[in-house]
C-alpha cells in the first residue's frame, strides 16, 4: 500500500472501510435471503402537482415485494426534495423487478465511501487584506457533506456576522454534544439512514473525527491570529471566503459515508439553498448513474450549484482519480512552500531532518537508540516484521526507554512503540515522503534508502548510539509541486475528459479540528486541540470551493461552468517532475485572484451535458427520467460535435492502441467576458509528435457575452513506444488576459 494512504488510514482509523467493488445486482453478499439496503434512483421529481413522492415509492415497494405489511417494513427513506428516489431493505430478485421499472434510472446496493483526508491562501495570492465584494461574499453559502462540525472553533466565531441570507431554508438539528448553530455556521444536519452508527459517534451534526471541521474552516472559516498545533505552524488561519456562510451535512461516520446517506445530504442541501458544494469524499470511479456523488453533483449543477470533488490519495500509480462527472470540478492536491522538518541530532554530533509533526519538545539531551531488528522479540507467536516494528514482534525490555528506527513496516509504528514505552520512533519508508504527519510519540519519518540507511550505518557502527528527535519546526521550500499521494488520471468512465481539472493546496494544511478528536485519531492520544495540520486532496477540495465561491461573489451571474472554467483556463501549469505529473494536474494550480478576469469562459449549459450523455453511449429513457423529460430521445437532440461531445476547458484524448494514429477534432465556444471589443489570438505550444491546428485562430469579439466558437485539430503518428504521454496548450491571448487550455493525449499501455 502507499505510504501516503497507509498514513491517511492511521489518521482516520476505522474511518477507512475497505471499498467495496461489487455493483452488479448478482453479486450481493453470501446469504440471498437477507434483505440488504439498495437505492433506487428515478431522476428529477415528476413536476405533475398530483405527484405524490411517498406513494409512488410504496407502490413499486409492493409490486416488487409482493406483500404489503413487508413492503411497507422494507422502505429506509424517500428522497423527493431536489431528485427521486428512495432507499429500501430488498433481496437481489426484488432489486432486479424494480430495476424493470419505467420510472427506475438504477438500482445499486448502498456502500461505503471514503474520506480523502494558513500560509496556503497566501500561496494562492490571497492576502489578508485582499479586495473582496464583502456583502455579496457573506450571502454565499458554502455547503459541506463531511464527518460533521465544531462549531466552538474560534474560526467559526460568529462576532460581526448578520442574519443568515433570506433565501436560507436549512435547518440546524442539536444533540449529543451540539447544542447550536451560529450565524458563520447557518445550518447543521446529521444523517444516518441505515441506524447503523451508533457505537462511539454522536447522534448530532457534532464531528467526531475532525474531518468536516478542517474541511468547512478552510472553504470559509474566519480569520484567527495566532493560530497553531502546539505551537507549530504559527500564523493566521483563515478560510479563502471568511465572510461566508456554512451549512455542515454529517453523512460520513465511524463507519465511513454510505452512498445513501450523502444523496440524502445532497437531497437536503441542494433543496436548502447552498450555493457550493465541497464533498472531501471519494470511492472508485463508476458509471455516473449509478454513483452517488455524479448523481448529487448532477442535480446541484441543474440549480446553479457547483460541486467540488477530492480527486483522491491513491498517486503517484495512474488510473486511480475520482469524482470524474464532468459537472464536478475534480481537484489535486498540491504541496505549498512550507515545510514542516523535524531534526534528529546523533550523539556523534551529526544529525538528519525527516518530516512529522512533532508536538513534543525533548525531556533529556539524549535517548539510547536502536532498531526493530535489534529490539525483536525472538520468542514472539506473531507473524510480522520486527524491523518494520510491527505490533507484537518487538520484545518490551527492548524498546522502553529508547528511540527506535522501524523500516518497512505498517504505518502505525509510533503506537506500537509507545504501548512499548519507548521514547521515540524514526520510521523508515519506502516512497517518496512530501506531507507530515502527525505522531503519537516523538517521531519522525525519512525516505529509507537515503536518510534510513545513514541512520543505520551510525546504529551499526556505535556502540552505543544515541538520538534526540527534536521538536518540529518550518521551513521554506520550492513550491507547488503535486503530491505524490495525489491520484492521477486518466479516467475510464467518460475517457476523453481530462481529470483531476486542477490542483489546489492540500499538503500539511492548518485548519480548525474538533475537540472531540485528538491529534492522531488515536484513542491512545491524549492531544486535543481547535487546529491541526493534516494533508490529502480532502483539504485541496474546500480551497477549490472556496475560490469558486471568491469568483461568484463579483460574478453572481456565472454559471458553475463559467466559474470552473474562470478557475481552469487561469490556473499555473504545474512543473512537470515524473512520468504522472501532467495525468494528475490537469490545468494547474488554482489561482482566485487571476481567475475574477478569465477574458473569455467555456461555458455548459444542462442542455450540452446531456448531448454529452447522449454520446458517451448513456441510455437515452434514463436520460430523459434524469432531467424530467418524457419519450426523451437523443436522435432528437443536435448531436454534440468533434471527438469528446462537450465544451471542456480543457482537451484530452486516449489511445487505445500502439498503431493508432493521434487525431481528435475539439470543437469549443467561449464567452466573451473580458472587454467589449478585443481580438484574441491563439497560440500553439506543442512537442514534435503531433500537429495542433486553431480554425480560426484569432476571434474578433465587439460586444460582451459574444461567442465565437471555433476548432482545434490534432493529428500525428502513432505515438513512440516509450511514450505514453504527450501534451501541448492553446492560449488565447488579447494582451490583457491569457485563457489556456493544456491538450493531452495518453495512449494506453499496451501488454
Ligand atoms: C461531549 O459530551 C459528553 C457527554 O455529555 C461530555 O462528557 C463531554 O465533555 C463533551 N465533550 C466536549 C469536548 O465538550
Ligand atoms: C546539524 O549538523 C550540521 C553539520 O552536520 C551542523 O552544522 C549543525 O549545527 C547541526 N544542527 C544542529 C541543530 O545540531
Ligand atoms: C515475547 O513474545 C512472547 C510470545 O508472544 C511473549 O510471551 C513475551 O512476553 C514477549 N517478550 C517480551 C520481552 O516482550
Ligand atoms: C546494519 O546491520 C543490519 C544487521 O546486520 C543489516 O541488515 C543492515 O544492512 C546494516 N545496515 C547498514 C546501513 O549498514
Ligand atoms: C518515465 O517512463 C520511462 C519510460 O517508461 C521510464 O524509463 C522512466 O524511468 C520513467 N521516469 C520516471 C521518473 O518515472
Ligand atoms: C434503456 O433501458 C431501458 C430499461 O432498462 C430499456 O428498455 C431500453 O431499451 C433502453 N434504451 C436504449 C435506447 O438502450
Ligand atoms: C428515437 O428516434 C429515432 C429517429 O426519430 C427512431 O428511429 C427511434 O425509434 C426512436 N427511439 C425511441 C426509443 O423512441
Ligand atoms: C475595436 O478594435 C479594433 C481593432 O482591434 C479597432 O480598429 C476599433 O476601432 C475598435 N473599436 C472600438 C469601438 O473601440
Ligand atoms: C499575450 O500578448 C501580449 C501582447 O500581445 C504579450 O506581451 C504576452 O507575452 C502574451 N502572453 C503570452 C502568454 O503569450
Amino acid at each position: 500500500m502507499n505510504y501516503a494512504i497507509k498514513m491517511l488510514h492511521n489518521l482516520l482509523l476505522l474511518l477507512l472501510v475497505p471499498p467495496f467493488c461489487h455493483y452488479h445486482l448478482s453479486v450481493q453478499g453470501s446469504n440471498q435471503h437477507e434483505r440488504k439496503p439498495y437505492i433506487v434512483y428515478m431522476g428529477k421529481v415528476p413536476m405533475a402537482e398530483t405527484y405524490a413522492v411517498e406513494n409512488h415509492h410504496h407502490s413499486l415497494l409492493e409490486a416488487a415485494i409482493e406483500d404489503k405489511q413487508l413492503a411497507r417494513e422494507s422502505k429506509i427513506h424517500s428522497y423527493g426534495k431536489s431528485f427521486n428516489g428512495f432507499v429500501a431493505r430488498l433481496l437481489p430478485h426484488e432489486a432486479e423487478r424494480l430495476q424493470e421499472e419505467d420510472s427506475v434510472i438504477s438500482v445499486f446496493p448502498n456502500t461505503y465511501r471514503q474520506l480523502h483526508t494558513t500560509r496556503s491562501w497566501d500561496f494562492l495570492g490571497m492576502p489578508l487584506n485582499l479586495k473582496r465584494n464583502s456583502n455579496v461574499e457573506s450571502n454565499i453559502i458554502v455547503g459541506v457533506l463531511d464527518t460533521g462540525i465544531w462549531v466552538d472553533c474560534p474560526s467559526f466565531n460568529d462576532k460581526g456576522y448578520g442574519p443568515p441570507p433570506r433565501r436560507w431554508k436549512g435547518k440546524c438539528q442539536t444533540g449529543a454534544n451540539f447544542t447550536a448553530c451560529n450565524k458563520k455556521v447557518i445550518g447543521a444536519k446529521y444523517f444516518n439512514l441505515e441506524d447503523s452508527n451508533t457505537g462511539s459517534d454522536n447522534m448530532s451534526p457534532a464531528d467526531d473525527i475532525g474531518h468536516g471541521t478542517h474541511t468547512a474552516s478552510t472553504a470559509a472559516g474566519a480569520a484567527v491570529k495566532g493560530a497553531s498545533v502546539y505551537g507549530i505552524g504559527k500564523g493566521t488561519a483563515r478560510g479563502g471566503v471568511p465572510s461566508a456562510r456554512i451549512a455542515m451535512y454529517k453523512v460520513c461516520w465511524s463507519s465511513g459515508c454510505s452512498d445513501m446517506d450523502m444523496l440524502a445530504g445532497f437531497d437536503e442541501a441542494i433543496a436548502d439553498g447552498v450555493n457550493f458544494l465541497s464533498v472531501s469524499i471519494g470511492g472508485p470511479s463508476r458509471d455516473f448513474l449509478t454513483d452517488p456523488i455524479a448523481i448529487g453533483s448532477f442535480h446541484a449543477m441543474a440549480r446553479g450549484i457547483l460541486t467540488s470533488c477530492s480527486a483522491g490519495n491513491s498517486g503517484p500509480r495512474p488510473m486511480t482519480v475520482e469524482n470524474v462527472a464532468p459537472w464536478i470540478l475534480t481537484v489535486a492536491a498540491s504541496a505549498v512552500d512550507r515545510q514542516f522538518t523535524t531534526l534528529v541530532a546523533f550523539a556523534d554530533g551529526n544529525n538528519i531532518t525527516g518530516l512529522s509533526i512533532n508536538t513534543f519538545a525533548p525531556k533529556r539531551k539524549m535517548y539510547p537508540l536502536t532498531t526493530g531488528l535489534l529490539a525483536a522479540n525472538d520468542s514472539r507467536n506473531v507473524y510480522g516484521s520486527a524491523s518494520g516494528c510491527d505490533y507484537g514482534t518487538l520484545s518490551q525490555d527492548l524498546v522502553k526507554g529508547r528511540i527506535v528506527y522501524c523500516v518497512g513496516g505498517t504505518g502505525t509504528q509510533d503506537l506500537t512503540i509507545k504501548e512499548l514505552g519507548g521514547a521515540g520512533a524514526i520510521i523508515g519508508v519506502d516512497d517518496k515522503i512530501d506531507a507530515s504527519y502527525t505522531t503519537v510519540i516523538p517521531g519522525a519519518f525519512v525516505e529509507a534508502s537515503s536518510v534510513g540507511n545513514t541512520i543505520e550505518h551510525y546504529i551499526n557502527s556505535t556502540k552505543n548510539p544515541r538520538a534526540v528527535i527534536h521538536k518540529t519546526t518550518t521551513k521554506q521550500i520550492p513550491a507547488p509541486f503535486l503530491a505524490s499521494f495525489s491520484s492521477r488520471g486518466p479516467q475510464t468512465i467518460t475517457p476523453d475528459i481530462l481529470k483531476p481539472d486542477l490542483v489546489a493546496p492540500g499538503v500539511d494544511i492548518l485548519a480548525a479540528y474538533s475537540k472531540l478528536a485528538t491529534l492522531t485519531g488515536y484513542h491512545e492520544d491524549n492531544r486535543y486541540d481547535v487546529f491541526n495540520i493534516i494533508s490529502g486532496t480532502s483539504m485541496a477540495c474546500p480551497h477549490a470551493t472556496a475560490s469558486a465561491a471568491y469568483v461568484k461573489s463579483f460574478h453572481p451571474d456565472w454559471s458553475p461552468a463559467a466559474i470552473k472554467s474562470a478557475l481552469m483556463t487561469t490556473a499555473t501549469p504545474i512543473k512537470v517532475s515524473d512520468n504522472f505529473t501532467e495525468l494528475g494536474s490537469g490545468s494547474g494550480q488554482i489561482d482566485p485572484v487571476k481567475a475574477l478576469h478569465p477574458g473569455l469562459v467555456y461555458d455548459i449549459r444542462i442542455n450540452s451535458y446531456i448531448a454529452f450523455l447522449c454520446k458517451a453511449g448513456f441510455n437515452a429513457t434514463n436520460i430523459g427520467i434524469l432531467i424530467g423529460r418524457k419519450n426523451f430521445n437523443c436522435s432528437r437532440i443536435k448531436p454534440s460535435p468533434g471527438t469528446d461531445g462537450i465544451n471542456y476547458p480543457s482537451m484530452h484524448i486516449q489511445l487505445f492502441s500502439a498503431s493508432q494514429r493521434i487525431s481528435a477534432v475539439f470543437h469549443r465556444t467561449v464567452t466573451n467576458v473580458g472587454s467589449t471589443n478585443s481580438t484574441y489570438k491563439a497560440k500553439v505550444t506543442v512537442s514534435r509528435a503531433f500537429s495542433v491546428k486553431v480554425i480560426p485562430d484569432k476571434l474578433h469579439f465587439t460586444q460582451l457575452h459574444q461567442k465565437l466558437s471555433f476548432k482545434v485539430v490534432l493529428k500525428g503518428p502513432p505515438m513512440s513506444e516509450e511514450k505514453f504521454v504527450e501534451s501541448a496548450a492553446l492560449e488565447w491571448n488579447d494582451s490583457k488576459h491569457t485563457v489556456r487550455s493544456p491538450i493531452l493525449v495518453f495512449k494506453q499501455p499496451m501488454d
